[in-house]
């Protein structure tokens, strides 16, 4: 199995500023390696949580990495979870959160049998919680082209998504598809080979794994979540890895340090929301050419990170 290499980890501690004693929270526990540094710093008079909605994961860090750190305590939950988790360990708040979003090595590495990879032939299932909701062969038996053709487009950019929708469905209806490689091989049907010599397949299975898992959902409630467990001067960090989860999370960080969600023609302030957060990060940050060289997966990474207002800054207190 392939081992998960922690994405920008200078950078995430850099800005997360763990101290020995504090409370970090790792929303996206995966393979833990974030998770080990904030352990090594925080020290055993801190604390760290660590989330993750793979009960594989919780399980790997349960036995590998617990014994190690008794200042790690993991739950399995999904992050919009977070509150409530929070209010139970550590009802003063968090002093960091970190959510390093997608898909673990440990996840799609080929012969994991999860159904992320289409290099293998597993079970279509995709989901990252196999515990809950439906896995991705049950919801391509449910949906119909038009829905399936959206989800292709919206959460893939598949520029295909009406030809790949009708060939799923009409392959489907003829058979079950029931494996990953009996859907990559009906994509690659039909979709031409691109240029960048990316597999055909490859925005299918991030559209359904995006769906299945309802990512974007679960990001916009993980973030509104972390933004409500951080204790004032706390950091968030966040790592996304595509175009649609950057933009979520660049919103809601514009939105929480704005406050006032008011129309701009209305003169003074109905709605009383002041700023939350002030930003950590003008811009996103982008690996180094050497991490991408050594890490291919950090490739499309993007870091945004803010720091929850702090009390004496003068703004009301949410
Ligand atoms: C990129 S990996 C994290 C890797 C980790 N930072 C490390 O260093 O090994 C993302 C993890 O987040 C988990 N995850 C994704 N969405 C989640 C959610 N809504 N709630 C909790 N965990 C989630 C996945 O199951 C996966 O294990």
């Amino acid at each position: 199995m392939a081992a998960h290499i922690p994405v920008m980890l200078q950078e995430c501690l850099d800005l997360l500023a763990p101290q020995p004693g504090e409370v970090m929270l790792d929303a996206t526990l995966g393979g833990g390696g974030h998770a080990r540094a904030l352990c090594e710093v925080v020290g055993e008079s801190g604390r760290v949580i660590g989330l993750d909605k793979d009960p594989d994961a919780i399980d790997v860090a349960a036995r590998g990495l617990a014994p190690h750190y008794p200042q790690l305590h993991v739950v399995h939950a999904d992050f919009g979870e977070m509150a409530e988790v929070v209010a139970e360990l550590s009802p003063g708040g968090v002093d960091g959160v970190l959510m390093d979003l997608g898909v673990s090595s440990m996840q799609i590495d080929p012969g994991s049998g999860r159904g992320f990879s289409f290099q293998g032939d597993e079970p279509l299932d995709m989901r990252m919680d196999p515990t809950r909701g439906e896995s991705a062969a049950e919801l391509l038996g449910r949906v119909d082209a038009r829905e399936l053709a959206d989800i292709l487009w919206r959460y893939g950019d598949e520029r295909h998504s009406r030809r790949v929708a009708r060939a799923v469905l009409d392959a489907h209806a003829e058979e079950p598809l029931r494996t990953t490689a009996q859907l990559a091989d009906v994509v690659r049907d039909v979709v031409p080979p691109s240029r960048d010599g990316l597999d055909p397949a490859t925005r299918t299975f991030m559209a359904l794994r995006i769906r299945v898992n309802r990512e974007l959902d679960a990001l916009a409630e993980g973030l509104d979540a972390a933004v409500e467990v951080l204790r004032h001067g706390g950091r968030l960090v966040v790592l996304a890895y595509h175009s649609g989860e950057d933009r979520i999370v660049k919103h809601l960080i514009a939105g929480e340090v704005r406050g006032c969600t008011c129309p701009p023609e209305i003169p003074v302030c109905m709605c009383g929301r002041t700023p939350t957060l002030t930003p950590l990060t003008k811009k996103p940050l982008r690996p180094s050419e050497a991490e991408t060289r050594s890490n291919p997966r950090a490739r499309s990474c993007r870091l945004r990170a803010a720091q929850r207002i702090r009390q004496e800054d003068g703004h009301g207190d949410p």
